[in-house]
């Protein structure tokens, strides 16, 4: 939808690296330790007792590391990954053809679950609790319906929006896990693995430079890294300086806190029209000329997550924070 440099959405450029940035094991994972620790107790015990791991549900933000954790368990299982979607599963049929074809400790991903349309989703049901496919044979008075057995295996669902999945689908999933925005740190050493396989060298900290500007987000801190190596390689520097980021990352329009001209557009906006507000979205969005659904969808989530503006029952409202951040001085009161 958008090409922001700091947006956590996968971008054409982020497709062709991605695929050799993966960590392959849970040990290769950094950060989410609440996450790791716990699948790894589930993966231990299901593997001593020789079944599958109970139906795992990844929820969070874009660019956390979902799709990955997915493909690292599978991994960690020893059966095949099989990767689906929800919007492209659009039948009943579809799903059942992809069920039938899977084999006994296959992990199936289904990415952006709460897309499954709702007559996909039941024949969900009996394939997650029991292993099985109700299928109705013949039409009319004709109809019945035969149960076929499914090899056990593994369901693992990702969403950026649990909010949305139905009970009873997230009813059946045993083992819930929301992955968090990595601290600077976690991200910090991100950078410095992918350095590592794109093998340029980079200083400390340059890389927690770029960890302080992703935004949490392990796609954003590759995708920034892959800009700045850019920059470092044409200026024809070995080791990649904080100077040259810093210079970069100015460059990208992505400043010392990860925002960039849309958030400074927003954040300006309320300060400079309405004294900080608090105002309505609406009001915003008129005077920004953004859709008040992409502010209240894309624009905004982080900058609450990270204190910069504050929702109260009057609107919108823009905190001290905001203001020392642009180096403006607070109104009083
Ligand atoms: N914990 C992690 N450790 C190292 N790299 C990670 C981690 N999580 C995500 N990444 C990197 O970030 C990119 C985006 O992760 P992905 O799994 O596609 O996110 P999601 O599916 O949640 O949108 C991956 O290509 C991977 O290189
Ligand atoms: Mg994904």
């Amino acid at each position: 939808m958008d090409n922001r440099m700091v947006s956590g959405d996968i971008q054409a450029e982020d497709e062709s690296v991605e695929l050799s940035l993966r960590p392959q094991r849970l040990a290769q994972y950094i950060g989410q330790a609440k996450t790791k620790e716990n699948l790894k107790i589930f993966i231990e015990a299901a593997r001593m007792r020789n079944e599958p791991l109970d139906h795992v549900l990844l929820y969070g933000p874009p660019g956390l590391g979902k799709t990955t954790l997915a493909a690292i368990i599978s991994n960690e299982m020893g059966g095949n990954f099989r990767a689906t979607a929800g919007p492209a599963i659009e039948r009943a049929g579809d799903l059942a053809a992809i069920l039938s074809s899977l084999e006994a400790g296959d992990v199936l991903f289904i990415d952006e679950i709460h897309r499954l349309p709702r007559s996909v989703e039941e024949v969900l049901y009996p394939a997650m609790e029991d292993f099985c496919l109700d299928i109705v044979i013949g039409s009319g008075s004709e109809a019945r319906s035969i149960r076929l057995d499914l090899p056990p295996f593994t369901l693992v669902g990702a969403t950026t929006r649990a909010g949305l999945l139905t009970a009873p689908l997230r009813d059946r999933f045993g083992v819930l896990s929301r992955l968090e925005y990595y601290n600077h740190d976690d991200l910090c050493a991100i950078v410095e693995r992918t350095a590592d396989i794109f093998q340029v060298q980079i200083s400390k900290e340059a890389a927690l430079e770029i960890a302080r500007r992703s935004r949490g987000t392990p796609r954003i801190a590759n995708r920034l890294l892959k800009r700045v190596r850019d920059i470092a390689q044409v200026k024809g520097e070995s080791i990649i300086s904080p100077d040259t980021t810093k210079q970069a990352l100015q460059m990208l329009q992505v400043d010392e806190e990860g925002l960039d001209h849309i958030d400074h557009k927003l954040l300006l906006g309320i300060i400079d029209h309405f004294k900080g507000g608090p105002v309505g979205l609406d009001t915003i969005a008129a005077t920004i000329g953004e859709e008040s659904q992409t502010i209240e969808d894309v624009y905004e989530p982080f900058l609450l997550q990270r204190g910069f503006i504050q929702r109260t029952p009057r609107g919108r409202l823009v905190t001290n924070k905001a203001y020392e951040h642009f180096h403006r001085e607070v109104p009083k009161g």
